[in-house]
């Protein structure tokens, strides 16, 4: 995708009107590992998180994932308060190693039983259930046997997902394959901050093609069982921009948005790799792990979209003078392009440090729009870790109201210019597990003491709910 916005537009969107169309999905969204906790109940056997969570020093203050939000067994109260703020669906994902303890075989019981109640417990309140196959929790027994990038591990991820929707399929219509194969490969085998915290070039860049061959075999098989239901995969997409409009920094811009968004976009969408990309990655790898047939199978058609947005990548040309570290010991997430700088524009940002831009929103959902077209596009993860004070048994998280509210504004106006968006999901329904940040970071709208795992509805929650109500922003 080219044509970068102006690295000034973070002006919050004002004024704009406020209905969304009819049937607008209004969602929140959570995932496995980051919420459930009871990672030795059921069956469930150690993913790759559980094993890097344990690992001295990769997580923030050591935190793991073992008790999390006790959702496995605190599910049904949390059902009842995503009724009360009145959602109509809910993104939640499903551990594979609750699913298959060793990786393949059939289904366990259990851990299909546990799924099950929860969906159903969805549907009694009138939630409609979207389910992520793959939220980055790999069975640690597929990663000893290569991990993504084994080619072996996308037919893997196919016979999970096939198995999975088989026993869901019945209430569950929505399916997405993947959350952010970007993160999975390179920050999972590329940086190795996140699991399973390899650091070679070369394999990140085939677990990314080995995740799009899993989501297109996973979509060929659910298709197959059931052509009415609903598959898409969501990506990550940033707004990218040059710091200046010289031609270095417009060419970091253009590696950037390469290896982030296109080149995700264009095998899924397209059937073929952005020829820059590959070009780019000369020095790191040949694309032997490519066989014929494999751009037809990742590009399988889709019905829907996830766009994951958080902020806007502003990029620089390398430092000149400054020698290039060989590509395989720079540990980086960007291979081919380890030398890009990512610059900071002193705008607001997040508790995260990520610039809140708004209107990159807008950007991104009308540049894919224009380059992959007639596509149902969903807003499957967005939102703001801020720290949050509880006082007197009250979050006033004014200011991740006001980035819901802006997004949502942005939200709007892609709509008003023709997008097809068709719902969004909030990030996140409760306070969770941040990944390599641990407990520290708070995403939810509902704030979790993890001592006693009170819920306490934010005000951003409250102010959610009263948007649902309304289908619609009130004017600012
Ligand atoms: C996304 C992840 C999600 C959460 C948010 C903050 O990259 O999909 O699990 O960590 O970031």
């Amino acid at each position: 995708m080219s044509n970068p916005a102006s690295p000034q537009s973070t002006q919050l969107l004002e004024g704009v009107g406020s209905t969304f169309p009819p049937g607008f999905v209004w969602g929140a969204a959570t995932a496995a590992y980051q919420i459930e906790g009871a990672v030795a109940e059921g069956g469930r056997t150690p993913s790759i998180w559980d094993t890097f969570s344990h690992a001295p020093g990769r997580v923030l203050q050591g935190h793991t994932g073992d008790v999390a939000c006790d959702h496995y067994h605190r599910f049904s109260d949390d059902v009842k308060l995503m009724a009360e703020l009145g959602l109509k669906a809910y993104r939640l994902s499903v551990a594979w190693p609750r699913i298959q303890p060793d990786g393949v075989g059939p289904g366990n019981q259990e851990g299909l039983d546990f799924y099950r109640r929860l969906v159903d417990e969805l549907l009694e309140h009138d939630i409609e259930p979207w389910v992520t196959l793959y939220h980055w929790d790999l069975p640690q027994a597929i990663e000893d046997a290569g991990g993504w990038p084994a080619r072996d591990t996308a037919s893997r991820f196919a016979e999970y997902a096939a198995l999975t929707h088989a026993a869901l399929g019945d209430r569950v219509r929505n399916w997405i394959t993947l959350n952010e194969p970007w993160c999975s490969a390179f920050l999972g085998y590329g940086s190795g901050v996140h699991a399973p915290g390899r650091t070679v070039p070369a394999e990140s860049v085939r677990a990314a093609h080995h995740l799009m061959l899993g989501h297109g075999l996973a979509t060929q098989a659910m298709r197959a069982a059931r052509p009415d239901h609903e598959v898409g995969v969501t990506l990550n997409l940033y707004a990218v921009s040059p710091q200046t409009d010289s031609p270095g920094d417009a060419d970091a811009a253009r590696r950037i948005d390469g290896l982030a968004n296109r080149f995700f976009l264009d095998p899924i969408l397209r059937g073929s790799y952005p020829a820059d990309v590959v070009s780019d990655l000369d020095a790191v790898t040949d694309f032997g792990h490519v066989r014929d047939g494999d751009l037809d199978t990742i590009a399988t058609p889709l019905s829907f979209l996830g766009i994951n947005y958080y902020s806007r990548h502003v990029v620089a040309a390398p430092l000149e003078g400054v020698a290039p570290e060989p590509y395989w010991r720079a540990q980086s997430c960007w291979p081919g392009s380890e030398q890009v700088r990512f610059v900071t524009r002193g705008v607001p940002v997040t508790d995260m440090n990520w610039e809140i831009d708004a209107p990159g929103l807008v950007e991104i959902l009308q540049l894919v729009h224009r380059d992959y077209p007639e596509l149902p596009l969903y807003i499957t993860e967005n939102g703001s870790a801020f720290v949050d004070e509880l006082v007197d048994g009250q979050v006033d998280d004014s200011d991740r109201l006001g980035y819901f509210d802006a997004h949502l504004r942005a939200c709007h106006t892609a709509i008003a210019s023709g997008v097809p968006l068709r719902g969004y999901f909030a990030w996140s329904l409760l306070d969770n597990y941040e990944w390599a940040w641990g407990y520290t970071k708070r995403f939810g709208m509902v704030y979790v003491d993890y001592d006693s795992q009170l819920r306490i509805p934010k005000a951003s929650a409250r102010w959610y709910a009263g948007v649902i109500r309304r289908n619609g922003l009130t004017a600012q």
